[in-house]
Formats: C-alpha cells, structure tokens, sequence
C-alpha cells in the first residue's frame, strides 16, 4: 500500500506493519522518483537502479546518500506526517 502526496512516499513498514514509513521519494544521485518494491523489499530508482531500504539507507548504489525521511503516523484514516 502506497500513497504519493507531493514529495512524500509512505509505506507500511515491512518490519512492523502497524507503523508507517515516510520518506522524500527523490532519488540521491540525480533526481529521478523512487518507487516501493515489495518483492525486494526496497525502494528502487528507475534510472540508474539505486536501491534504499525500507530506512531510506542506501542498499545499492550509484546513490551514496540516503532518502530523507519523515514521521508519519495513521489516525483513523488520516496519515499525518511529521517534517523533519
Ligand atoms: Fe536514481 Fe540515478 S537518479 S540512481
């Protein structure tokens, strides 16, 4: 399950399904947009292949930075996210 509000991408986190993940989908080498891969369990770049965790942490490369992220939380159907 993924939404797409402007620059923030939120997921379920893989590793604790009641929590939220919420990082900037912006990919760190050039720019391209990120999407969730559910079966790799990343997010991968469609241009050059850099891959994050479910963190933003770099997984591969050629991205060295990671994704910035958020705090996000669910209240009732409401996903709040936190800047910062
Ligand atoms: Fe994402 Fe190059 S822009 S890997």
């Amino acid at each position: 399950q993924q939404v797409a509000a402007g620059k923030v991408l939120v997921i379920r986190d893989p590793k604790d399904t009641s929590k939220l993940a919420a990082l900037n989908p912006t990919c760190t080498h050039r720019g391209c947009t990120v999407s969730w891969n559910k079966d790799q369990s990343s997010f991968v770049c469609p241009c050059h292949g850099s891959k994050f965790n479910s963190d933003g942490k770099v997984v591969n490369g050629p991205a060295d930075k990671p994704l910035p992220t958020y705090t996000a939380k669910l209240e009732g159907n409401t996903v709040l996210v936190k800047a910062g």
